[in-house]
């Protein structure tokens, strides 16, 4: 029996570029709100259509990131582990994901001090191992906390390029032995470690990096990314997925595209322990 995917977005009513935490925002280049609206309500509409769930969080005023959903935390079965974020700018939206997880049946966990963790964005599982990117957001000594705590095996990966700070820009799995990823946002060891540990790995290009296609939502057999990734999309369906491209430039302006916007509640597609729940 096929599963309800259970996805938790947050509409971009508070939604703008008000500070600069990441290499793509400039404060000069403002998002238009109209425009943002629609490609959110794009991206939401063709989730329904592919049969998911969606859950929509209150936006609040002077949190415009709150909209990166994927940020909120790390779910394991009903553990929500909530993220520490690095800058005082996105610090005020973990009161409001905490509430939202824990009156929806999630228990909430926080990593110790200092230990800074950004969720979704940096750790994801393939399998059934926690893939997990370090340096710019998320620290390494809070991924092995991460792993111990939820008793995964980790494998740390530093980010090296500033453009490429958490790891789902760089890196999607797409299905328990497979995932997307663009080289050149890993050191040596990391492409190794990569390579090693995941059957079928698809390379995208620096361009087709750059237009945020490595930040995709995989639903089933489709995977849903920003429009101009022509190459990965062939790829893609020769794998047998569809790629289902979007316009989601209002949202990379902040730094973040189609994953970003959403958080798997259930758990990813390409987590073992979703297939196997
Ligand atoms: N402006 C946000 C930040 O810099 C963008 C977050 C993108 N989220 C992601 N999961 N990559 O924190």
């Amino acid at each position: 029996m096929v599963k309800t995917p259970w996805i938790l977005m947050c509409p971009p009513r508070f939604y703008g570029i008000e500070y600069e935490i990441n290499p793509w925002m400039n404060r000069r280049v403002k998002s238009d709100p109209d425009k943002a609206a629609r490609q959110w309500q794009a991206l939401h509409d063709a989730l329904i259509g592919l049969g998911a769930a969606v859950e929509l969080l209150e936006p609040v005023e002077g949190l415009p990131d709150l909209v990166f959903t994927a940020n909120a935390g790390l779910v394991y079965r009903d553990l929500f582990l909530s993220s520490r974020f690095r800058y005082g700018e996105r610090q005020g939206e973990t009161p409001v994901f905490d509430r939202w997880f824990a009156e929806h049946g999630f228990r909430v966990e926080h990593t110790p001090d200092g230990m800074h963790f950004e969720g979704a964005g940096d750790a994801l599982f393939c399998g059934e191992t926690l893939f997990a990117g370090y340096r710019f957001r998320s620290d390494a000594r809070t991924m092995s906390w991460v792993g111990d705590r939820l008793g995964v095996e980790v494998l740390p990966l530093e980010l090296v390029d500033p453009r490429y700070y958490h790891l789902d820009t760089c890196f999607c799995p797409i299905a328990p032995n497979a995932a997307i990823y663009f080289p050149g946002a890993f050191d040596e060891y990391g492409r190794s470690v990569l390579q090693d540990r995941i059957w079928t790995l698809i390379e995208v290009s620096a361009e087709e990096a750059f237009s945020f296609s490595c930040n995709a939502v995989v639903v089933g057999r489709s995977v849903l990314l920003n429009r101009g990734a022509p190459k990965l999309a062939r790829e893609l369906e020769r794998l047998g997925f569809a790629a289902v491209p979007l316009d989601l430039t209002e949202f990379i302006k902040a730094g973040g595209s189609a994953k970003c916007l959403t958080f798997r509640l259930d758990g990813e597609d390409a987590a073992s322990w979703r297939t196997a729940a």
